[in-house]
């Protein structure tokens, strides 16, 4: 079929086909709740949390739903700025760091819910918020399904963060090592999909141009065991190479990765109850 108006692209159809052609499977439980401890140690203060509250202007009578909280990124400096966080998350370890954060810092007002986006956050009792945040988590069957259940928790205002081309993955990486990198469908199909259901959206990008130090090679190279696992003998020796190719020395002794790739995350924040005419 010959397309001859934007009308007769199908965004919802295509990004069902990109996630067919995406190189992994989306994680379960069990892979959420293994990565939990060292999600939580990486992103615990991050240029992305920073980035994203910068972006969102958080008030101090806001209630906010946080959808994929994870070990609290953004619920816990969330916590400090507004009412109440209500976060909900598929992965229980996850939750847990999340609480037992909260609590060391003296946040009362957080509270956890082991949800997954399949099931029916009504039923459980979950009403709808001020603001709802849905932040590097729309790891779903159906896009826009998801944002439609977004929009029908937010009383007034969604913000999402969703990949840019390869996102967090590293392209130089995939190559070097030997594998193929196909990171399915990014933030250009969410907003044409918001496009679709009426909703003016918003979009910014955050750059991640921090440079992560390490103490040591082995250090750097457990950091990609996430984006490339299993790695087997000849796959690790060629990522070693590549970390040295972009490894400079600190003073201190530390070692420093100048990757060329910038992990960059769309940000898009709507309100639902205004529709475009
Ligand atoms: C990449 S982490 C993002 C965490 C946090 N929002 C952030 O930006 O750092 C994705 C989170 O979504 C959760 N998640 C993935 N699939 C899910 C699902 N189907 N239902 C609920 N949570 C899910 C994972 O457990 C994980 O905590």
């Amino acid at each position: 079929m010959s397309l001859h108006r934007y009308q007769d692209i199908d965004w919802s159809r295509l990004w069902q086909q990109a996630q067919a052609e995406r190189s992994w499977q989306p994680k379960g439980v069990a892979d959420w709740d293994e990565r939990a401890a060292s999600f939580a140690r990486r992103t615990g203060q991050s240029a992305y949390a920073d980035a994203f509250l910068a972006l969102l202007k958080p008030e101090p009578d806001w209630s906010v739903l946080d959808v994929g909280s994870g070990p609290g990124t953004l619920a816990l400096p969330l916590a400090a700025k507004v009412r109440t966080v209500t976060c909900i998350d598929f992965s229980p370890k996850m939750l847990a760091i999340l609480a037992d954060r909260a609590e060391r810092n003296r946040l009362d007002n957080i509270a956890t819910l082991p949800l997954s986006w399949d099931d029916d956050w009504r039923a459980c009792g979950l009403l709808s918020h001020d603001l709802v945040i849905a932040s590097r988590s729309l790891a779903v069957a159906d896009l826009g399904a998801a944002l439609r259940r977004l929009n029908e928790f937010a009383a007034h205002r969604v913000a999402v963060t969703d990949r840019v081309g390869a996102g967090p993955h590293d392209p130089d990486a995939f190559a070097a090592v030997g594998r193929p990198l196909h990171p399915g469908p990014d933030y250009i199909f969410t907003v044409n999909i918001l496009y679709e259901m009426g909703c003016l959206a918003t979009v910014d990008f955050i750059r991640l141009e921090e440079t992560a130090r390490y103490r040591n090679l082995e250090q750097a190279l457990a950091r990609y065991h996430w984006m490339l696992p299993e790695l087997d003998t000849r796959e690790t020796k060629r990522l070693q190479a590549y970390i040295r190719s972009i490894a400079r020395n600190c003073d201190d002794g530390s070692i420093a990765l100048h990757p060329r790739h910038v992990p960059t995350w769309a940000y898009i924040t709507w309100h639902p109850d205004r529709k475009r005419s």
